[in-house]
């Protein structure tokens, strides 16, 4: 799989772009806030409908502008697609050949992983972002995630404001209301958490031993429910007994304590947790080998890697961590690398095709060369 055409109007400080991809390492040097993490931020929002840097996308237009869109044409064996995204004011619509179209039919279509800055959350942020990192990796491979996960937010919120509008004096006459609900959350909820536990068990199974220094990673999915085993009617029983535990407390305070939004994964190192007491060095290497897993788990499924960002390469990752994780990727999938120190990427010998970024315009580098933007 890979992304062979980006093409940018008016998004964030990039008039207009439009440059072709090859189906190797690709790097975009340039000096600070030049636009580089902007270009790799709009590659990711082909993949997921959204951006790694911001929940509010109009903050993606250009400045002074209405309006900014995003196209790219994903390439899979001889299969072309073309995915969109346009940006007007707070509205979003994304496209698939052209056509507007659902968020669950828009993702997955670019099967695409991203080591930035902002991924960083996943060790050192809270259990939120180890659910989205899940999440998104499961995309491609579990079709109907995405819906489970819309349809579980909504069951949730429902829940939720029947919760609060019952409190804590809700009669016995209230329970079948709430019971319901109960079963929109299980029903969705099973889903969800039967292919996190069963992706969490593969992700375990590939880890790489010692691969980014000799640290040993350990993982563990933690769900409110108590539930270890994916088996769907064993998980139904769980969650309907573990909502049931939690009703009292969920009436006082209005909230749905017990579920798949509240589960965690768990990471650690040497027996530690890798968020809270890994050293930086060791929380880069440990989510590489988290990248890493995903990567094979990925390949395994479905005959092919997924494309690959890295933004700031050498800012994020050591040389030695560089060389080996660049390399691995080199020999296996599209690579699109951005780093503000020109040298360091070329010197890993990659051969990576080069464009420079300044001010929000790209160029070949080399004497002569024609702007590819305007
Ligand atoms: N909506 C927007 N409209 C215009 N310019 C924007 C918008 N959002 C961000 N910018 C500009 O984009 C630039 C930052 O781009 P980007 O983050 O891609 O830089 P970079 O090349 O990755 O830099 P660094 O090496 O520091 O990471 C900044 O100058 C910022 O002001
Ligand atoms: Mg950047």
């Amino acid at each position: 799989m890979r992304i062979s055409r980006l093409r940018l109007f008016h998004y964030r400080n990039i008039g207009e772009l439009d440059i072709t991809l090859g189906p190797g390492v690709t790097l975009f040097s340039g000096r600070n806030g030049q636009g580089k993490t902007n270009i790799l931020e709009s590659i990711y929002f082909l993949a997921y409908g959204r951006s790694f840097r911001t929940s509010t996308p109009k903050d993606c237009i250009r400045h002074g502008e209405t309006e900014c869109r995003i196209e790219g044409v994903v390439e899979r064996g001889r299969l072309e697609r073309t995915l969109g995204v346009t940006l007007r004011g707070a509205e979003k619509t994304l496209s698939l050949y052209g056509k507007p179209s659902p968020l669950e039919d828009f993702v997955g279509n670019l099967h695409l992983l991203a080591f930035t800055h902002a991924h960083l959350g996943v060790v050192r942020g809270g259990p939120a972002d180890r659910r989205a990192f899940l999440d998104r990796a499961m995309v491609s491979l579990y079709p109907g995630h995405v819906r489970a996960l819309a349809s579980y937010g909504r069951a949730l919120r429902q829940r939720n404001r029947v919760l609060a509008e019952l409190g804590a004096g809700a009669r016995p006459a209230d329970a079948g209301l709430l019971e319901s609900w109960d079963e929109a959350l299980v029903g969705e909820g099973v889903r969800i958490l039967a292919n996190r536990l069963r992706y969490v068990r593969r992700m375990k199974s590939e880890l790489p031993e010692g691969l980014f220094g000799s640290e040993s990673l350990r993982m563990h999915y933690l769900s409110t429910i108590g539930a270890e085993d994916p088996d769907p009617a064993a998980l139904g029983d769980l969650f309907r007994k573990g909502l049931g535990r939690a009703r009292e407390r969920d009436l006082r305070t209005g909230t749905t304590s017990v579920g798949p939004h509240r589960d965690d994964l768990k990471l650690y190192v040497n027996g530690k947790s890798l968020g809270e007491f890994g050293s930086a060095g060791q929380q880069r290497s440990g989510l590489l080998a988290l990248y890493f897993s995903q990567m094979e788990i990925h390949a395994k499924e479905q005959g092919f890697y997924p494309v690959f960002l890295v933004d700031d390469a050498e800012a994020e990752l050591d040389q030695e961590r560089l060389h080996t994780f660049l390399h691995y990727l080199a020999r296996r999938t599209q690579t699109i690398l951005t780093s503000a120190k020109d040298f360091l990427v070329p010197s890993l010998e990659l051969d990576p095709v080069r464009f420079e970024v300044l001010g929000g315009r790209v160029r070949t580098p080399g004497p002569g060369s024609a702007p590819v933007t305007r």
